[in-house]
Order: structure tokens, then C-alpha cells, then sequence
């Protein structure tokens, strides 16, 4: 048999539980912390440590699991009933090589780090297998792990069949092993569901494991990393200390958090250095930001991109929007999906623009609607302007040409176009193509009726109703 430091890495990932104290429909592994599932911080920690393969074990839920992490270097095998953790890692065994490292891991351990993984297998390289343990405060529910004179492995005991004194250890497994396939696979087979949870318990492989060759203890670095998320208390721990290592990130990178606890950042977004965030913003999905950007109180961003300078004011949702060099956006402002905003453009208060582009230093400052419309360079959109885009069946789009200046509360009612350096007076409805150049008004002409005062028609009135009561 070839030597285990010469297998082939395969991280297998157990992830089929149902998590029944988090009192939830979803499946355990699929509840998000740090802008991502559980599951997925795993399976990233693994890429990451340079594993090319992982297998997942799924069961409840399964079809939500594998449509939520399918990756081309992802497998998954199904475990009907959930059995325990050993008959989880058994039902990988079809779906491995026959002789493997397996870096055995929890969908429900996302802290793990690549460095954690790392440290296993060079462990297990030595001896054959290794297990990651963590000394804890507070061990609570986890499995404690007893050590030989040594300080290999002698014994696993979980928190329900340990007694008193078991209980009183303080190093506990985190639930990350390094184990040598197929000789673990023996083992499983010979488990018994005797102990507290009537289940198939990994951690007593692991343990028979350590009556035949050392099983090194692998201390982790930091003992979050052993974190399981089993109740939502634990969820928002593991959210704080994910989104922490995010912002720590950012920081490191040179970006300004004026307030870290108030900052939602999700772990794909990039923001370039000398960028500043205030309190409360929220970046989600695969947003970046160039240089220079300053988001202010309540910016909220999800799949945008932004170039360098780009100034967003407090209380603005922008969502699926691209936002050139040095553009100003809110307060209050709203881009939705197929914004764009070329160098310089300003979109202010009230102002709401989706499926459109907006030229190089155009603005809308106030309180408009433009949808799917093409904005020339340099043409101002004024106060209450609409695109008229939708005729209840249908969407049409509105062309407003360079340096043309649409007057407050044009209704522009689409498909129709203005030409470039055209004007609309203030309160027009435009129907009709506009030229270039030219002035459309489009409204009724004013009316002033001389002498008309509400004093005389109010005397009018009185006079009227003591006509009628003396008849
Ligand atoms: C397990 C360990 C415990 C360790 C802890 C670390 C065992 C018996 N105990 O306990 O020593 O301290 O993790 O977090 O292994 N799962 C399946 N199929 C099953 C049961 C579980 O896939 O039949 C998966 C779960 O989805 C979860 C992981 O295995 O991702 C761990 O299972 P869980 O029930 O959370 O075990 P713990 O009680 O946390
Ligand atoms: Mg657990």
C-alpha cells in the first residue's frame, strides 16, 4: 500500500444533518454567516488549501445543498438516513480513490482555516492521521478529546456519554481530521450506535484508529476555528468573527471603517485602498470598488461596480449598477439593475434610474424616474422628470441626445427622442421626437383672467346664499 504522504488529497465534507436546534426548514449547512452558507466557507477553506476535489456528504435537504454549492470540483453523495457522523463518512467511501488522505471535514465548522488544513496534513503525513482539537473555556457540547503520555490521541468522548471528569476537559474536537483511506473505512465498518445518541459516531473510528498507529493532535491556532454552528447563537458568533475576518481584510488592504461593527461586507467584494466606509454600509454580492470611493452612512450595495472617486451619499440602494470614475450618487438615490453611469455623472436625491445610461457629466439631481434610456453627455434632467417607459404592456426606450436639457417635470412619454442641445420647457408632455436644438413645449398655454379675485368671488357667493333664504 502506498504511503499516506503519498496519497492523493480528498477533502470530504459531512453535511447531511438535519441541525434540528436551529429550529429551521432550511438545512443546516445552508444558513448564511459572514455573507455566505456555512457549507460554502468550507469548501472554500478546502480550494483554498489546495484540496482539487471535495466530496459532500448531503441528506436533509439535499437537492437545496448541491443546487446551492455545485462547483465543477465539488461531488456529493447521499446519506438517506443520518446515521451519525461515521455512517457519513462511509457513504463517501464509492466516490473516493481506494487509497486517499481524506481531510474529513464539518459543513458546520466554517472557521477553519487553509493554514488548519495545512497542519493536518503535514501531521498526518508523519504518522498517518491527525485531528485538529482546540482548548476551550467553555468546551459545552462539544466531543472531548483525552490524550496518551505521548500527546497522540487515546480517546474521543462525546459530551453525552462522558462522565463527570471527561467533562471537566477542556480540549475538545473540532471536528477536522486528516484520515488515511481505506484504512478508515475498515474502522466505520465496524462501528456500533452504542453509546447516548444511539448513532454511528466518527469520532469512535478515530479513536479505534489510535490503537493502531499515532494519532496526532493538532492544535489550532486560534480556537474559534472549532466553532460549530449548532443553534443560532452560535450562527451570529460565527457571522461577527466571519465578517470580522473580512473587514480585517479590507483594513489590511487599506481601507478606512469608520465604524467596523456597523459594516456588512461580503467576502467577494473587492473596494480599492484609500477607499473610506462609514457606519452602516452594507456590500453584497460581487460588488467592487475602485480607489478613493467614500460610502457614507446607509450606502447599500449589492452586485455593483464602481470606478475610482465615486462618492455615494447617505441612504442610497444601488443594486446591479456600474458607476464610472468620479461620480456622485444619493442622497437617497436608487440605481437599479443596468444602471450606468459613465466619468462624472450625478444622480441625487429622490432619483431613481434603472436599464439606463447616463452620459459623462450628466446629471438628474432630483427627484426623477429614468428607465431604459440612453443619456447623452453633459444633458441635465430636471426636477420630477419621468421617462414614460412602460404603456402597460410594454417597455420603450427614451433617447436624450448630448447637452440636452430636459425642464422639470417633462413626462417623456417613450419610445420617443431628444436631440442633442434640445430643450423641453418645464411641465411638458413630450410625445414627439424632439430636433436637435430645438425648444418643445408641450403643455396647455396659461390663461390669466383679469380681475378675477377670490375676495369678490367669495362676496359673490355670500350675497347669493341671503338671496336664497329670503324666498
Ligand atoms: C461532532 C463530533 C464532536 C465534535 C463536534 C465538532 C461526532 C460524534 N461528534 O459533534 O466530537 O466536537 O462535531 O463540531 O462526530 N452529519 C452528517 N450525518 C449525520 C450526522 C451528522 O452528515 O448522520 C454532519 C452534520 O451535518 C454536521 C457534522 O456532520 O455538519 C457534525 O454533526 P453534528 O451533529 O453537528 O455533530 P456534533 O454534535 O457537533
Ligand atoms: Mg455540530
Amino acid at each position: 500500500m502506498t504511503a499516506v504522504a503519498d496519497r492523493p488529497i480528498v477533502a470530504v465534507v459531512l453535511a447531511a444533518g438535519k441541525g434540528t436546534r436551529m429550529r429551521s426548514q432550511r438545512p443546516k449547512v445552508l444558513h448564511e454567516a459572514g455573507g455566505r452558507p456555512l457549507l460554502s466557507w468550507v469548501l472554500e477553506a478546502a480550494r483554498s488549501a489546495g484540496c482539487t476535489r471535495t466530496v459532500v456528504v448531503v441528506g436533509h435537504g439535499a437537492d437545496e445543498v448541491e443546487a446551492r454549492c455545485a462547483a465543477p470540483d465539488v461531488g456529493f453523495v447521499l446519506q438517506a438516513e443520518q446515521l451519525g457522523t461515521g455512517h457519513a463518512l462511509a457513504q463517501a467511501e464509492s466516490a473516493l480513490p481506494a487509497e486517499a488522505l481524506l481531510l474529513v471535514l464539518s459543513g458546520d465548522v466554517p472557521l477553519v482555516t487553509p493554514a488548519t488544513l495545512h497542519a493536518l496534513r503535514a501531521a498526518a503525513g508523519a504518522g498517518g492521521a491527525a485531528m485538529a482539537v482546540a482548548e476551550l473555556d467553555e468546551p459545552g457540547s462539544l466531543g472531548r478529546v483525552l490524550a496518551t503520555p505521548e500527546g497522540s490521541l487515546e480517546r474521543i468522548v462525546e459530551a453525552a456519554d462522558a462522565s463527570r471528569e471527561e467533562l471537566a476537559v477542556r480540549r475538545v474536537n473540532a471536528g477536522l481530521y486528516a484520515l488515511p483511506a481505506p484504512e478508515v473505512f475498515e474502522q466505520l465498518r465496524r462501528l456500533a450506535p452504542d453509546n447516548a445518541q444511539g448513532e454511528l459516531y466518527l469520532t469512535d473510528a478515530v479513536t479505534a484508529m489510535a490503537g493502531e498507529r499515532p494519532v496526532a493532535l493538532v492544535p489550532l491556532d486560534d480556537a474559534v476555528e472549532a466553532l460549530g454552528v449548532n443553534t443560532r447563537q452560535e450562527l451570529a458568533v460565527a457571522h461577527r468573527l466571519l465578517l470580522g475576518r473580512t473587514l480585517e481584510a479590507l483594513m489590511a488592504a487599506g481601507v478606512t471603517l469608520l465604524d467596523p461593527r456597523r459594516t456588512v461586507v461580503d467576502p467577494q467584494v473587492e473596494v480599492g485602498s484609500d477607499s473610506v466606509l462609514h457606519g452602516d454600509v452594507t456590500l453584497r454580492g460581487a460588488t467592487t470598488l475602485g480607489e478613493g470611493c467614500v460610502l457614507h452612512q446607509g450606502a447599500w450595495l449589492e452586485d455593483c461596480r464602481l470606478g475610482a472617486g465615486v462618492v455615494v451619499e447617505p441612504y442610497s440602494v444601488l443594486q446591479g449598477a456600474r458607476v464610472g470614475d468620479g461620480c456622485r450618487v444619493g442622497p437617497f438615490a436608487r440605481l437599479r439593475p443596468g444602471a450606468e453611469l459613465a466619468t462624472g455623472a450625478r444622480v441625487g436625491n429622490f432619483v431613481e434610474v434603472k436599464n439606463s445610461r447616463l452620459g459623462a457629466g450628466s446629471k438628474a439631481n432630483h427627484l426623477a424616474y429614468v428607465g431604459d434610456a440612453e443619456v447623452g453627455d453633459g444633458a441635465n434632467i430636471g426636477a420630477g422628470a419621468v421617462t414614460c417607459n412602460y404603456d402597460g404592456e410594454r417597455k420603450h426606450r427614451t433617447e436624450i441626445g448630448a447637452g440636452a436639457f430636459v425642464g422639470s417635470d417633462t413626462m417623456l412619454v417613450a419610445p420617443v427622442r431628444v436631440g442633442e442641445g434640445a430643450t423641453t420647457g418645464a411641465g411638458s408632455v413630450i410625445t414627439r421626437d424632439v430636433p436637435a436644438g430645438d425648444l418643445a413645449v408641450g403643455r396647455a398655454r396659461q390663461r390669466n383672467i383679469a380681475g378675477w379675485s377670490r375676495e369678490r368671488r367669495e362676496r359673490r357667493e355670500r350675497s347669493r346664499r341671503s338671496d336664497d333664504s329670503e324666498d
